[in-house]
């Protein structure tokens, strides 16, 4: 396994200055630099992980795993006997999944290779037959420039019949209205146990919306301590289904199925999930589609 860059220190932000005569902003911390915490939420999100992993078993590899994270798909690939390129700009985050492999016998190890690099100037000259992009990931790229930057670059990585297979987060009317609430109000209270610190710990949330631009904020509060809410701020670019034909166009991909849901459900304007498979090329009515429960 190799890794480029690798620098899983965190960089602390510089103390925030308070204006005066106003309180001090909430400390505010990246999204990804927190990788047990991110491992922690996600565990039990297991249904993209099995979805991928059947149609990767059905394309074969070699694979590309785009922001892949800590390792929660490219491990479970990586089991299964495939070879995976996973790519990340997060240190911490790669820095987990690089531990991860780590713990796998020498001759799965031995068909891993992570890589620090944008998304939208991939650092890879091999070529593929499976590219994936798990979790919403395609979404961190905010403006139509950088995804058709992105998507061009996908489809240079893929081998002739090559599949790219990715999900968005599509939020319903109902959630949106959310985003228009008052700023100090918060949904998805909770508490729970810190998996680095072992105490408690209140949650919450709340959400922005600037065009097609989501902010998330992610409330942390440690419980009896005097230290203040940490606020994460996660950014989400909406997409829909039309949007994204309209990216393609001329970056060499065609979509070849869409689902509502990891379960191959159909896609509508209900589903909030929302799963894409392209291939390299123009769709040609059916050849290139997978056999997998397809409607
Ligand atoms: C929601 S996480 C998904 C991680 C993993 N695919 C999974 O399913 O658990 C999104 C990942 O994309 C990475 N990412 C976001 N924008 C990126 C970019 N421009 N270049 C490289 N990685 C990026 C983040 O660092 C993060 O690890």
């Amino acid at each position: 396994m190799a890794s480029s860059k690798r620098d899983p220190r965190r960089v602390p932000s510089p103390p925030r200055r308070a204006p005066r005569g106003k309180a001090a902003p909430p400390p505010r911390a990246d999204p990804f630099d927190d990788a047990v915490l991110y491992d922690w939420e996600y565990r039990r999100r297991r249904d993209d992980v099995r979805f991928y992993g059947t149609l990767a078993d059905e394309r074969g590899g070699p694979i590309l795993d785009l922001g892949c994270g800590t390792g929660r798909l490219m491990v479970p690939l990586l089991r299964a006997g495939h070879v995976v390129v996973g790519v990340d700009r997060a240190p911490a985050m790669l820095a987990r999944a690089e531990a991860r492999v780590r713990r796998l016998a020498p001759r799965v190890q031995r068909r891993a290779v992570l890589l620090r690099g944008d998304l939208r100037r991939l650092p890879v000259r091999r070529r593929f037959l499976f590219a994936v992009a798990a979790f919403h990931t395609i979404q961190h790229l905010a403006t139509d420039r950088e995804l058709t930057q992105f998507f061009a670059g996908v489809a240079r990585t893929l081998l002739p019949g090559g599949w790219f297979a990715f999900d968005t987060f599509a939020p319903n009317r109902r959630f949106l209205e959310r985003a228009g609430a008052p700023r100090d109000r918060r949904w998805a209270r909770t508490r729970f146990r810190h998996p680095t610190t072992g105490r408690q710990t209140e949650y919450a949330e709340n959400y922005r919306l600037a065009g097609r631009l989501l902010t998330t904020t992610f409330h942390y509060r440690t419980v009896g301590s005097r230290q203040r809410t940490t606020g994460v701020e996660l950014e989400h670019r909406l997409l829909g289904p039309d949007e994204i034909r309209r990216l393609l166009a001329g970056t060499g991909l065609s979509v070849i199925a869409t689902w509502g849901g990891f379960d191959w459900s159909p896609l509508d304007d209900r589903t909030e999930q929302h799963v894409y498979l392209l291939r390299r090329g123009k769709p040609d009515r059916g050849a290139g589609k997978p056999a997998q429960k397809i409607g």
